[in-house]
Parts: structure tokens; C-alpha cells; sequence
């Protein structure tokens, strides 16, 4: 936290030191009070004849001093929140940053929801422990040693009364924190479940909805909450008894030096004025004992919160980025050389084995059941995840060697699961060529078969989509990202399940289009229909993460037995269409 803490110093320290200015006002108060009572009002220096010049002069100094201590104490304020308010906001930018460098199988370790909390919450958290901690800490430990001092000097035998009470007073916070310690840590984690049922429901609504779980997904929230104020009340309890046993205890240490003060007031070892400011001495002493409880359990909070910070700002990219620029010969070649694959943690092979060369210019497509790696497969070309053995090649090179951003540039993907931003059609469309003319965002929208329903919306390419594509049927959707994937003119074209949602003509008059529009580009298709596959000039049967067939759809319908099932079951289907319209 130093890295972060040593940005903003300048403004801590300042704090710090107007927090010193502040507390020394409010030590110094006590002092001229007893002399305000002994002086002025009683006259003891003076046999007994009291001076209101003496009270005036000493009363307006005690006013000067208030008011220089509350200036101090707003400045101190002020400087604190800009140094709290400055590390979070640098502490939040940087886990943006480490975020967004995140590879594909780090995304899948932390998940969404908590990622959302980190950034969020835990981040505040980790301000309001900052602030505490410059505000407090100073505060609480020259209130505590200030005023045992100051009750030193004034009455060495009031100190010894606050000196044997201290170790009772002590021993009950830290018994209260021993209890409530581990309470702030199941907080913390009782807050995170919270955040991500919110966070899965409040996303998830709609299919709430359509399956009627609305009680079950308010039963789950309830429960959670319920968990989370148990602990808050079990915490509040522990508090609640802890105040009045240290405010008994507090009352205690006044009375005996009450008790003292006036047989030694009696006897002229101490001053009505010296007992006074020996009480409002305890007192400071006392509220800087409470002060150090509370800054204990935000620090506890704040502690397990930053732990959970750094191990977004710690963790290194997995997938360490090559040399290679990219620059090659060839243009559009991808080769699969015995390629095993399984995700990081889960110990089952995905891919097995598998082994193809695509050349410039080809279509590939790629086919199977759901579940059989074609997403998988695809996502090993740009490098989204590493083979597990074996390696892929682009144009000749191994894509480990390549600086990611040189790879990715020349693949253009559309993802299975089409994902859109809260901002115009056209800005979506270019999102990975953002200085795209109109004019090739439009052809590469009208080859994705979407212009039409653009141009029928009132403000055509500049309406607005709703968040995460909300405001667009599924087929609508695939097809601003097909649009999106073909603007960016790359070698490499890979269309994961792109035309699933759409109709098969609007698909055939798809895949006629992008043959005109980018003829040169190596194209890979994934699909789970006859239909959409056939024209391609090759075919891959993949059948649990092994090649089941390859070859042309002529080839595969004489030779692969898996194609030739799929071709039954689907020609079949077809017919039976055709039969009922
Ligand atoms: N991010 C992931 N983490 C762990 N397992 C995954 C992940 N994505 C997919 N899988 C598993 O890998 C297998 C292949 O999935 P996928 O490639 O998406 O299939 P397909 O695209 O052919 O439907 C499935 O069994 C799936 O459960
Ligand atoms: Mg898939």
C-alpha cells in the first residue's frame, strides 16, 4: 500500500500535522481552565481575591485556541479525505488496468460478481481505513499519551489512579476485540455472498422471471441478509456491553479522583482547578482508548479488504505475451499441431490431439454436438487460452510467439455469446476499428444482414442499444456482431455459432455476401447445422474434442459415419418443415 500511500504523502503529512495542531489545542484547554478556576475565580495566588481581568484575558485565549483548533481540525479533514480519496481512486484505476489485462482463464478464477465487489466496495473500505488511520491514529495516540503527560505534571497522584485503572480498561477492549475480530472478517465475506447473489439476480432477472423463481431468488437473498445481520447484531452486542463497562469503569477512575482531589484540596496539595483539569484529562484519555477500538475494527475491515485488492494488483498476466510483430509472408494460414487441451484447474481434456492446417483464403467449418469443444477449439487461435500441449500456428509462427495485440489484429472473432455496449449501433459495429468509415460500416452491416433492421429504426446506425444488448432480438444481436467482426477486415475471420439464431435464408444470403466482401480472408465457421456448414470447402467433424471427419460435405456424407447421423437427423427435420408448411 506504500506505493500508493507514497503519492499522496505531501497531503498526509499535512494532515498529520494540522491533526497535531488540533490536538494540542484540545490539550492545552484543560491546563488554562484550572488557572481560569484557580486565579481568577478563587485567587489562590492572590489570598483568595480573584481577578476577572485575569478570567477575560485567559478566557479570550481559550476562545483564540477553540477556534485555531477547529481550523486546524478542518483543514485536517480536508487534507485527509483528498489523500484517502486520491489512493482509492489510484488503487481503483490500477485494478481497472490489471483487469482489463486479465487473461481469459483469470477471468474465470475470480468471476464477475466478485471482481465488482473488489473494485467497489472493498475499495472503500481500504479509503475509510486510510482515512482512519491518518485521522485517528495521530489523533488517538497524542490524546492518549498527551493528556497522561499533561496529568503528570499536574498531579503525580491522579496519574497513579489513571495508571492502575488503564490495564482494567485495556483488558476489556481487547477482550471485546478478541471476540469481534473474527465477526469482521465473516462480515466481510457475508457482505461478498450478498454482492454476488445482487449481482447474478439483479443481471439474471429476466430468466428469473420467465422460470418463475422470484420467491426462491428472494428466499436465497433473504437468508444471506438474515446471515449478515446476525453477525452485525452479535458485533453490535459485544459493543453495546462494552460501552457502559468502560463508561462504569470511567466513572469509577472520576469519583476516586474526586475523592483524592478533595482531601488533597483540603490539605493544599492540589488546586479546585488542577482536580478539574484532571478529570477533563481522564476523560481524553479515556475517549482516546474508545477512538482506538473503533480505528481497531475498521483496521481489521480495511486490512481484509486490501488483501483482497492485491490479489487483483498482484496477480501477473498468465498468458505471457511473445516478441513477434506479426509481420509474415503468408496471410491467413492457421495450423493446429497436435493440440491437447484442458482449462486450468479442471483436469478433463477438452481438445485431444487434434491436428489441421487451414490455408489463406479457405472456409473451414467446424461442427459437432454442444459440448464438444468447438468454442474451445476456436478461442486457441487468438490466444484467448494456452494449448496444453501441442501448439498453434498463424501464418507459420507459433501464436506464444506473438505479441498478443500483433496476433489479435489479424483474427476477427465473433464470439458465441454476442455481447454489446450501451452506445450507438455504430459505434458497436466499430468497436474494433473505431476509425471505420460510415460507408464500410454500412457494407459490412449490409453483409451481415442487418442493415435492414437498422435502417427500419428511427435513428438508424445512431439509435442507441441498451445495456449488454438488451433492447435487441438474439438473431439482431448476432448480427451487428457479425457486422462488427467483418469491419475489421482481418486475415482471419472465425464466426462461433454467429448464425444460430438466424433464419436459413438470411443465413445463405450471410455467407453469399461475405464471399464478395472479404474474398481473400482464411474463414472458420462453427455451426451445428447442415445447412450452415455445406458450402464450406472444408468441414471438421469434431465429436468429444476429437476429429470424428474432415473433408468436404460430399466427402464427409460418403465417409464420416457422425456426419452422416447429423445429416439424417437434421435432413429428416428439414423435411418434416417442409412437409407442415
Ligand atoms: N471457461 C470454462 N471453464 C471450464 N470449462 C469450460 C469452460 N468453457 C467450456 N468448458 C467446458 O469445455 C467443454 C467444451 O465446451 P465448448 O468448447 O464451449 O463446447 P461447444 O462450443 O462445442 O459447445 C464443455 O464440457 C464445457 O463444460
Ligand atoms: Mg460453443
Amino acid at each position: 500500500m506504500w506505493k500508493y500511500v507514497k503519492r499522496y504523502l505531501p497531503y498526509a503529512v499535512l494532515a498529520a500535522l494540522f491533526m497535531i495542531g488540533e490536538v494540542s489545542m484540545d490539550l492545552v484547554q484543560p491546563g488554562i481552565m484550572s488557572r481560569i478556576v484557580d486565579e481568577g475565580v478563587l485567587g489562590l495566588n492572590n489570598g483568595g481575591t480573584g481577578s476577572l481581568s485575569l478570567i477575560w484575558k485567559l478566557g479570550v485565549w481559550m476562545i483564540g485556541l477553540v477556534l485555531f483548533g477547529g481550523l486546524c481540525g478542518s483543514l485536517n479533514n480536508a487534507f485527509v479525505h483528498i489523500s484517502s480519496q486520491n489512493i482509492g481512486n489510484a488503487i481503483r484505476k490500477d485494478c481497472f488496468l490489471r483487469i482489463m489485462r486479465f487473461s481469459f482463464p483469470q477471468l474465470d478464477q475470480f468471476g464477475t460478481g466478485s471482481l465488482i465487489t473488489r473494485v467497489t466496495n472493498d475499495i472503500t473500505q481500504v479509503q475509510t481505513f486510510v482515512s482512519l488511520f491518518v485521522r485517528g491514529m495521530i489523533r488517538t495516540a497524542m490524546l492518549m499519551f498527551g493528556s497522561m503527560y499533561c496529568m503528570f505534571r499536574l498531579n503525580e497522584d491522579f496519574e497513579f489512579i489513571v495508571v492502575c485503572a488503564f490495564p482494567l480498561i485495556v483488558g476489556c477492549l481487547i477482550f471485546c476485540m478478541v471476540k469481534a475480530s473474527p465477526l469482521f472478517v465473516r462480515l466481510q465475506a457475508q457482505l461478498d455472498d450478498i454482492n454476488e447473489i445482487m449481482q447474478e439476480d439483479v443481471s439474471g432477472i429476466r430468466v428469473i422471471k420467465a422460470c418463475v423463481r422470484e420467491i426462491y431468488e428472494k428466499a436465497r437473498f433473504g437468508k444471506a441478509n438474515d446471515e449478515l445481520i446476525r453477525t452485525q447484531l452479535r458485533v453490535l452486542v459485544i459493543f453495546a456491553f462494552m460501552n457502559p463497562v468502560v463508561n462504569a469503569l470511567m466513572y469509577l477512575v472520576v469519583t476516586v479522583i474526586l475523592l483524592v482531589g478533595s482531601f488533597e484540596v483540603g490539605s493544599g496539595k492540589a488546586t479546585p482547578g488542577i482536580v478539574m483539569a484532571a478529570i477533563t484529562y481522564t476523560t481524553q484519555l479515556l475517549n482516546g482508548i474508545l477512538m482506538l477500538t473503533m480505528l481497531f475494527q475498521n483496521i481489521s475491515r480495511g486490512l481484509a479488504s486490501w488483501k483482497r485488492l492485491k490479489e487483483i494488483l498482484r496477480s501477473e498476466p498468465q498468458l505471457m505475451d511473445g516478441s513477434f510483430d506479426g509481420k509474415t509472408d503468408k496471410r491467413g494460414e492457421i495450423e493446429f499441431r497436435d493440440v491437447s487441451f484442458e482449462y486450468p484447474g479442471t483436469g478433463q481434456g477438452v481438445l485431444d490431439h487434434i491436428s489441421f492446417t487451414v490455408h489463406p483464403g479457405e472456409t473451414l467449418a467446424i461442427m459437432g454436438p454442444t459440448g464438444c469443444g468447438k468454442t474451445s477449439l476456436v478461442n486457441l487461435i487468438p490466444r484467448f487460452y494456452d494449448v496444453t500441449a501441442g501448439a498453434v500456428y498463424v501464418d507459420g509462427v507459433d501464436v506464444r510467439e506473438y505479441r498478443q495485440k500483433a496476433l489479435r489484429e489479424k483474427i476477427s472473432v465473433a464470439l458465441q455469446k454476442s455481447e454489446l455496449f450501451n452506445t450507438t449501433i455504430r459505434e458497436n459495429i466499430a468497436w474494433g476499428k473505431p476509425d471505420a468509415e460510415l460507408e464500410s460500416i454500412r457494407a459490412a452491416a449490409a453483409a451481415a444482414q442487418a442493415d435492414d433492421f437498422i435502417n427500419a429504426s428511427p435513428e438508424g446506425y445512431h439509435t442507441v442499444v441498451a445495456e449488454r444488448g438488451m433492447s435487441l432480438s438474439g438473431g439482431q444481436k448476432q448480427r451487428v456482431s457479425i457486422a462488427r467482426a467483418i469491419v475489421k477486415q482481418a486475415e482471419i475471420l472465425i464466426f462461433d455459432d454467429s448464425t444460430s439464431a438466424l433464419d436459413l435464408k438470411t443465413e445463405a444470403d450471410f455467407y453469399t455476401a461475405l464471399q464478395s466482401i472479404s474474398p481473400g480472408s482464411t474463414k472458420i465457421m462453427v455451426a451445428q447445422r447442415i445447412a450452415s456448414v455445406r458450402r464450406a470447402d472444408r468441414i471438421i467433424v469434431l465429436e468429444n474434442g476429437k476429429i470424428a471427419g474432415c473433408g468436404s460435405h460430399g466427402e464427409l456424407l460418403k465417409s464420416c459415419r457422425t456426419y452422416q447421423d447429423i445429416y439424417h437427423s437434421q435432413m429428416g427435420e428439414e423435411d418434416e418443415k417442409h412437409e407442415c408448411a
